[in-house]
Parts: structure tokens; C-alpha cells; sequence
């Protein structure tokens, strides 16, 4: 059965840029009601005012729990309910393992992981207790990656990260089925959003400049694709089809694969000499 959109209570997380952004303005369009979080307020409530309908903005740092408590207490206030949870606040840092510090793994574990488990463990008792709408009583939708099934060199704390996201939703799919609540991992390929402007700031690394064979979707077109998943939940979404089968015959030939991101490891200048 199609879920409706019209109406449908959403909440998600990283609303204020990229893909976030992109899935809040596809989803106002067709009639759902948000509740949006991220730590850039002022980016919320601009977004909020290019919405058409009645929709909520909370500021939330997901790395904090009573944030991702508070997400959801609001939500479940304005709109009683709460149909989708989609789980997209992250980020990443280019920077190699070994110069990764313990503070660089314990921020990206509390906002990507941490942040995602917080955010599960406020809205799943919520939707336990609501009635199905078109089959179902809730859905949780987990933003790992297609990082989050091969490591990517100088992204394998980030990496690790969405391997993390990936093992909590298929754990959780399976727990939760009975209940008719719906789990949905989503695994994109490079998108064009901050995220990678972010990570080279972060990191400090320069990274290959994109078109040099490598594929990036916009977030629209993302978005566009989780909007299908919502519509119709299914385990996993990857919004670039051909990253799916090139990444599971990769499990098979991990040497090939390395020989792949070693080529593209290679691209990454160090900082000294950026
Ligand atoms: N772009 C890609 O290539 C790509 C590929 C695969 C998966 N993803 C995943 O997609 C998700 C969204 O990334 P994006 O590409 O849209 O990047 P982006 O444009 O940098 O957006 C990241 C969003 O996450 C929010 N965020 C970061 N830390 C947060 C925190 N502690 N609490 C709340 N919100 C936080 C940011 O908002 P504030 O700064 O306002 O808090 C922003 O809204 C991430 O989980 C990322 O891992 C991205």
C-alpha cells in the first residue's frame, strides 16, 4: 500500500542544508507536515518561509540527547503524531586513520551515531503507540551511505561511522516489523551538498576535484528517491543503483577494490602540501 504524503507528519534531522534541505522542500510540496531539526536555527526558520504549510523548527545539536528528546516532544505536541523519522544529521572529516584523534572519533560517533540511536530511542515508543495510517504505525529512515558498505580512504572514521547507521537498521528492521514500523536504510553515492566542503575544512585534506570520472547526484535527486522509499518503505534505498552492484560484487574482490581507492587515495594531496 502507498503511504499518503499529504498530511504526513515527518521529522528530520540536518534539515537546515543539503540533502536534508532538499527533502523538506520535496516533501512540503506534496503536503506533509515537518518538524525540522539542526543546530543553525537561523537556516531552519529561512527554510521555513519558502515552505507552503504549517510546519515546525526546532533547534536540536543531535550529539546532544535531550535535543533529539526535545525534537520529538515538540513534534508529538504540534501534530500528535509522527509518521516518518528520517535520521540525516551527519558529517564527515578527511583526514586518514592513523591522524585521527580520539576527540576527531568520539564527535563523529556522538552526532552520526549516537545522534541517529537518540533520535530512534525518543520517537520509536511515540509510534508504538499510534494507529496504522496506510499500513503502517510508523517508519524510521536511517541516512547511512554507500561509504557505509566499503570504507573510503582518508573517510574510515566517517566510514565506520555509516557501517554503524547500517548495522543499527538492519538490526532494527527485523525488531520492529512485527509492530508495523517500517526501518529504511539510504545509501547514497558523493552528493552535491557541504559535505564535502566540510570535511576538507575539517580535515584539512584537499580532496580530487570532482568530474574526474567520479559521479555525484544533487540533492534533489536524492531526495526525490527517499521520497519513493517513503512512500513505499523497502529495506534499503540507493539512490544510485549501479553504487549498489558494484558495491556488493566489491565484497567479493576486496583486493580489486582496493586497487580502485588506492587510485583514488592517490588524489588526495596531504596538507603540507595543499
Ligand atoms: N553529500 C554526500 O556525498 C553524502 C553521501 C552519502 C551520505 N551522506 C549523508 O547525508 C547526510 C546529510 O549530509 P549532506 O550531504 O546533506 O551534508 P550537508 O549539506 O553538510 O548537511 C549536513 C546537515 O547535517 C546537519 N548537522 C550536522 N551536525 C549536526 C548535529 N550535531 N546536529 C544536528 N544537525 C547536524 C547540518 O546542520 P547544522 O550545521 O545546522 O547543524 C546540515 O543540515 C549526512 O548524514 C551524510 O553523512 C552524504
Amino acid at each position: 500500500m502507498k503511504r499518503q504524503l499529504r498530511d504526513m507528519v515527518v521529522v528530520i534531522t540536518g534539515a537546515s542544508a543539503g540533502i536534508g534541505k532538499a527533502l523538506s522542500q520535496a516533501l512540503a510540496e506534496r503536503g506533509a507536515r515537518l518538524a525540522l531539526g539542526a543546530r543553525r536555527l537561523d537556516k531552519l526558520e529561512e527554510l521555513r518561509k519558502t515552505l507552503s504549510g504549517e510546519h515546525l523548527v526546532v533547534q536540536t545539536d543531535v550529539a546532544k540527547e535531550e535535543d533529539c528528546r526535545r525534537l520529538v516532544a515538540r513534534a508529538m505536541e504540534k501534530f500528535g503524531r509522527i509518521d516518518t523519522l528520517v535520521c540525516n544529521a551527519g558529517y564527515g572529516i578527511a583526514r586518514s586513520i592513523v591522524d585521527s584523534t580520539a576527540d576527531d572519533v568520539q564527535r563523529m560517533f556522538a552526532t552520526n551515531v549516537y545522534g541517529t540511536l537518540d533520535c530512534i530511542r525518543a520517537a520509536v515508543p511515540e509510534m508504538r503507540k499510534q494507529e496504522p495510517r496506510d499500513g503502517y504505525r510508523g517508519q524510521v529512515m536511517i541516512m547511512s551511505s554507500a561509504a557505509g558498505r566499503r570504507g573510503l580512504p582518508y573517510f574510515g572514521i566517517y566510514s565506520a561511522t555509516k557501517f554503524a547507521q547500517l548495522g543499527i537498521a538492519e538490526a532494527l528492521r527485523v525488531e520492529l516489523k512485527t509492530e508495523l514500523i517500517a526501518v529504511t536504510s539510504v545509501h547514497p553515492i558523493g552528493t552535491q551538498t557541504d559535505f564535502f566542503t566540510v570535511a576538507q575544512e575539517l580535515g584539512g585534506l584537499k580532496m580530487p576535484v570532482p568530474g574526474t570520472g567520479e559521479v555525484r547526484q544533487s540533492a534533489a535527486t536524492v531526495a526525490r528517491k527517499m521520497i519513493g522509499a517513503i512512500e513505499r518503505p523497502r529495506p534499503e534505498l540507493w539512490p544510485f543503483q549501479p553504487a549498489r552492484i558494484a558495491v556488493s560484487i566489491g565484497t567479493l574482490m576486496p583486493s580489486v577494490v582496493d586497487r580502485i581507492m588506492g587510485k583514488y587515495r592517490g588524489d588526495f594531496a596531504p596538507p603540507q602540501s595543499s
